[in-house]
């Protein structure tokens, strides 16, 4: 589609978001299996939900333009996709590696969506749109909650590789590396396995303190 006019040029970024949103909605669903973590897995159980009830929330701000909801492929998505998948497949079978490369890849795509809101947040309320313009603030405070979670939980699950990696090369060094390749092998390291318990309780209380949820 030629952009011509401001109209235009608001229709296609609403029209890209539409596509990364189901873009990421896809992302999400594939990668939560392979999360370890209890709080990740929370976050993105909801996000999973408030990113259906944000395509949702698209069609409606479509719908206040009087025009069709029609996804514009956002190769910006697809770029973070494509970076996010790569990383997992390369990434060892290291749980806790696995869970930082999830929550680091959903870091990304939050960033990226809060960019392309607040775009076009100002670029509704400039055209006058203050219906679309309040629908699009809904999904922008969405996507800031989620960045301000993930990015809260990841210090958190950097001290807990550290501490895992520390006790598995204090001692058997020559067994270390390969009983972290799975989640058994942590579990049946006595100090990791309390260590990781009491790091997971400590995040999932800040969580609860900051957001009123787990
Ligand atoms: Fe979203
Ligand atoms: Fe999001």
């Amino acid at each position: 589609m030629a952009i011509k006019t401001l109209e235009d040029k608001f229709q296609h970024e609403l029209g890209d978001i539409y596509d990364a949103e189901h873009q990421f909605l896809e992302m999400q669903q594939q990668v939560l299996p392979k999360v370890s973590s209890p709080q990740v897995t929370r976050l993105l159980e909801q996000h999973i939900k408030q990113t259906e009830q944000q395509i949702t929330v698209l069609e409606q701000a479509f719908a206040a333009l009087g025009v069709e909801a029609k996804r514009v492929k956002c190769q910006g998505a697809t770029g973070i996709v494509t970076e996010n998948k790569k990383t997992l497949k390369d990434v060892s079978s290291d749980p806790m590696l696995v869970d930082l490369a999830i929550a680091g890849g959903s870091a990304k795509v939050e960033h990226y969506e809060i960019s392309v809101y607040r775009g076009l947040v100002a670029g509704a309320e400039a055209m006058g749109q203050t219906k679309v313009m309040k629908l699009l603030q809904r999904n922008l405070a969405q996507e800031e909650q989620t960045a301000a979670k993930i990015e809260q939980s990841i210090p958190k699950l950097l001290q807990q590789a550290v501490k895992n990696a520390g006790s598995a090369t204090s001692g058997k060094k020559a067994t270390s590396a390969k009983g972290r390749t799975s989640a058994k092998g942590v579990s049946n390291t006595s100090n990791s396995t309390t260590d990781a318990a009491s790091q997971t309780d400590e995040v999932e209380s800040a969580m609860v303190a900051t957001t009123g949820q787990a």
